[in-house]
């Protein structure tokens, strides 16, 4: 130990750092160049490893849908695809059930799980009536008329289809 030097009358003393206090620094320096390592190369925890394996376990959670393909004779090709059915069923309750009941048993909007259809009842119809709307020139109930939905597309719209057809029958394939 050196002698303590003395400033404005302060004794400073030069003491080596306690073993125990270096042991400490020397490990977290050992540790911390195998911390980078494993991280970067051997670990899950990177964001985009993270963020990749989120991914695959929704994809696991849900499945995609069967590829949209159109149907020569117009009908909905989600119909009875249990992904698209429980989609459709959130997209309905968060769009449409505003003006059709949140059973789709009508409110403003006509009744859709009955069997009265006023602008058609095979999905090629009921997809266009959605899609482009019930507009002034076209309504029947007097009620304002129904926007264009294809703002959704076509993938969302033919979910909420495929999910009203469980609750309707008489929402037909095609004539
Ligand atoms: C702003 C209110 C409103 C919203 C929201 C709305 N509709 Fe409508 N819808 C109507 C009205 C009003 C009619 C009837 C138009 C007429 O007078 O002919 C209608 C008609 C329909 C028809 C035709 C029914 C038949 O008997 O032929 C279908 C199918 C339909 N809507 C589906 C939907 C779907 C699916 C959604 C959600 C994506 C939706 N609507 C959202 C108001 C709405």
């Amino acid at each position: 130990m050196k002698a303590p030097k003395e400033v404005d009358g302060i004794f400073q003393a030069d003491n080596p750092m306690p073993t125990w206090w270096q042991l400490v620094w020397l490990i977290s320096i050992i540790f911390s160049i195998g911390y980078v390592v494993y991280f970067h190369w051997y670990s899950e925890w990177p964001q985009e490893v993270a963020f990749e394996n989120e991914v695959k376990e929704h994809e696991v959670k849900f499945p995609a849908k069967t590829q949209l393909v159109a149907v020569a004779d117009g009908s909905n090709p989600y119909r009875g695809d249990a992904v698209a059915i429980k989609e459709g069923e959130a997209t309905y309750k968060q769009i449409c059930a505003a003006c059709h009941g949140p059973n789709a048993e009508g409110a403003v909007g006509p009744n859709l799980v009955d069997k009265d259809w006023i602008h058609g009842n095979t999905d090629k119809e009921v997809f266009v009536n959605i899609m482009e709307g019930i507009g002034p020139e076209r309504q029947k109930l007097n009620r304002g008329g129904m926007p264009a939905w294809n703002g959704l597309g076509a993938e969302k719209v033919y979910s909420v289809m495929a999910w009203l057809a469980t609750k309707n029958d008489t929402l037909v394939k095609a004539k």
